[in-house]
């Protein structure tokens, strides 16, 4: 009250101008803040931008149209395969090694030996073939994609969904979450696209440089918009995580929910305090036990991990070509490269097993499949020079974009996910977080290892934003 009174009495005793200038800058500074947290709250977009990647000079016009395809083999390419496997020279063997060393070369010749004589691929290719596969023109490029539409049912809500991949992976990983999605719950169904990123599998690749996630965004826009979807979900992991964040960047009203099962944040100072803080007073920096759980030892699980693990990053954003130059001319190189990955990535403990763990949770069918879809298409090194573009511009600018995203988002937390994202971080991007889950198993390949959970959670979150 005293001080209340002193003030009052301040107040009165300035003169016209002074009074005048207390109040103008009062109104100002109340304008100030009113302007900062409506940009805070404001959505802002990235630029769609534009390319052109096709060889040479750029067209005048493109065709638009849209055309089947169908993934074919021949004799020919089988003996070729046959050929090179049998001339593989296997490294000697490391006592107790596991897969600490890299591909377990013991265990290697156990899956090639299933390859050369078991694998069959003219049947996996009639596999790949039951659903619809397309090709059409953009940005001077064929782009790939199935596109998969649910039975005719009465008074079902049917909806666009796109599904996006990540390396080492293809269109092929969602294979056994795709009969979940068009078959539907609760009388809601999706209509599935699920397109190959320019340069891997069946998609043509990049001819120019600088071919990255916001390239591969716009034309998955253009696609969409082609296919005549003014409105759609989307789903993605890995590369697929960060291309369907950016198409919601770019293009917010077209997108009416983005799910996700990895989620990259990168911010500075936030972070560091919430890594300080959050092992002792975990509410304070909006950590769940969970998340504690699951982040700390942060050094052991995060760090070290990350230092162990990433060096094929590394060598990818930056000479892609030479290191890919050997896996596109060894089928046998190229599967223990890519098939590594599948090992650890789905769970870290697999290091220590012999077989790393593979036939746990995938067949080698699928794994081979997989494999032969990079082998085939000889698309490894365009696969891996997609690193070196994302990687390219300001690295900081490339992880921690300005731009916040606003459409309705889920995030289906894995727990075997190469790098733990608490909802508290994921918030600070995606300003629309309106569902997050901590999946009770599975690793960084959810769709492949976990088709049910993802496609359950993935229901749960439509079925919210559906509802508001
Ligand atoms: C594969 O792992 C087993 C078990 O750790 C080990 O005995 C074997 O030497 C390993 N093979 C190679 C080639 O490293
Ligand atoms: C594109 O999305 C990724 C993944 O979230 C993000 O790191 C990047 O900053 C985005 N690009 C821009 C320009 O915001």
């Amino acid at each position: 009250m005293r001080a209340l009174n002193v003030l009052k009495e301040t107040f009165f005793g300035l003169d016209a101008v002074q009074k005048q200038v207390l109040i103008g800058s009062a109104v100002a500074a109340g304008g100030l803040l009113a302007y900062l947290l409506h940009k805070r709250k404001a959505i802002r977009t990235i630029p769609l931008g534009k390319g052109w990647w096709g060889a040479g000079e750029k067209l005048l016009s493109e065709d638009q149209k849209i055309y089947p395809f169908q993934v074919k083999t021949s004799d020919e390419e089988i003996q070729d395969l046959y050929e090179r496997i049998d001339k593989t020279r296997y490294a000697d063997p490391l006592e107790d090694s596991g897969f600490q060393y890299g591909f377990n070369s013991t265990y290697l010749k156990k899956v090639v030996s299933y390859w050369r004589h078991e694998f069959d691929w003219k049947k996996q290719v009639a596999m790949l073939n039951k659903y619809p596969h397309f090709k059409t023109k953009i940005e001077g490029l064929d782009v790939h994609f199935i596109h998969v539409r649910p039975p005719h049912r009465e008074n079902q809500k049917v909806l666009p969904l796109m599904l996006v991949h990540g390396w080492p992976g293809s269109f092929y990983e969602f294979y056994r979450i795709l009969p979940l999605l068009t078959e539907g719950q609760d009388g809601v169904a999706f209509e599935v696209i699920c397109p190959s990123i320019p340069g891997y599998g069946f998609s043509e690749a990049s001819h120019k440089q600088g071919f990255d996630s916001l390239a591969a965004a716009r034309i998955f826009l253009t696609l969409m918009e082609r296919l005549g979807f003014s409105q759609f979900y989307l789903q993605g992991g890995d590369w697929g995580s960060l291309i369907t964040t950016n198409m919601s960047q770019m293009k917010p009203q077209c997108v009416k929910g983005l799910h996700l099962n990895m989620c990259m944040v990168m911010r500075g100072f936030k972070l560091l305090l919430s890594l300080i803080v959050g092992p002792y007073l975990p509410f304070l920096v909006g950590f769940s036990r969970e998340d504690v759980r699951r982040l700390f030892p942060y050094m052991e699980k995060n760090v070290w991990n990350m230092l162990k693990e990433s060096g094929y990053m590394h060598i990818q954003s930056t000479k892609p070509d030479t290191a890919g130059c050997g896996l596109n001319s060894s089928p046998v190189g190229l599967a223990a490269y890519i098939l590594e990955k599948f090992s650890t990535w789905t769970d870290m403990k697999n290091r220590d097993l012999a077989d790393g763990g593979l036939e746990r949770k995938f067949s080698l069918d699928d794994l081979l499949t997989n494999v032969m879809i990079y082998w085939t298409t000889g698309s490894i090194v365009s696969s891996m020079r997609f690193y070196k573009e994302n990687f390219k511009s300001d690295p900081s600018y490339r992880m921690d974009g300005r731009t916040g995203i606003f459409v309705p988002t889920g995030l289906a937390a894995f727990p075997a996910e190469l790098l733990h994202c608490p909802k508290s971080w994921a918030e600070t991007r995606y300003r629309n977080l309106c569902h997050y889950t901590f999946m009770p198993r599975g690793g960084h390949f959810a769709a492949f290892e976990e088709p049910q959970l993802l496609a359950s959670d993935f229901f749960q979150f439509v079925k919210k934003v559906e509802k508001s």
